[in-house]
């Protein structure tokens, strides 16, 4: 797990669930962190949870209270990021929110609302990093979670294989790309 050491990973969600999981592990790798969410009370708890994880000394946690489909705050916000602790080096987008039920059950607000975090915050943090991660010349692996639920994206993480959808299609030369599928008829 070497090759996390010094690395620095943006981790958006990183206040729970899967995102503060997959923090808590890249950190006991080495790994320095920026941790994105929006409720900042969440990601100082979540700050406290991943710090017992520490392996050197000089390792750091950040944590950045944002919403990520709020196109113009994020840009802000991850670019005075990225002025003052450097691009990350991996991205993971574990941001989202969940509605699982029939599509005729599902109210537009909440359609529109999955659809503004999980697919346009997702969407938002790309772009705001993807020009500097490309001069480093990134990998990228995506999860596309069914019933409308989520869209991850990881760079450089191949072992989180759930499914790969259309985001796969945005990606750009020089930077490699994969994914999978177990949905059956979900593209890959
Ligand atoms: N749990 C599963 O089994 C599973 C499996 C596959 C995929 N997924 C999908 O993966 C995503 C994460 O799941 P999870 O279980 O880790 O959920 P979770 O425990 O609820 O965590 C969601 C994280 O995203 C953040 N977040 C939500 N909306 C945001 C926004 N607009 N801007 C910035 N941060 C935001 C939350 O913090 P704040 O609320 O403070 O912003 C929190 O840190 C979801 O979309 C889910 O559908 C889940």
């Amino acid at each position: 797990m070497g090759y996390y050491k010094n690395k620095h990973v943006y981790i958006t969600g990183g206040s729970s669930g899967i995102g503060l999981e997959i923090a808590r592990k890249l950190f006991s790798y080495g790994a320095n962190l920026t941790i994105i969410a929006r409720n900042s009370a969440k990601l100082e708890e979540a700050r406290r949870n991943i710090e017992p994880f520490k392996v050197s000394s000089g390792q750091f946690i950040r944590c950045l209270s944002v919403d990520v489909s709020d196109s113009a705050e994020l840009s802000r916000v991850i670019s005075q990021a990225m002025k003052e602790f450097g691009a990350p080096d991996i991205l993971i987008n574990s941001a989202g929110i969940i509605t699982c039920d029939y599509l005729g059950n599902i109210p537009y607000d909440k359609f529109d609302a999955v659809m503004k975090i999980n697919l346009y915050g997702t969407r938002n943090m790309i772009a705001e990093v993807l020009p500097a991660m490309k001069k480093g010349g990134a990998y990228c692996h995506h999860f596309l979670n069914g019933r409308i639920s989520g869209y991850v994206w990881i760079y450089r993480l191949r072992h989180f294989k759930i499914c790969a959808g259309w985001f796969s299609r945005v990606s750009e030369r020089g930077i490699e790309a994969e994914g999978d599928s177990p949905y059956p008829g979900m593209p890959a």
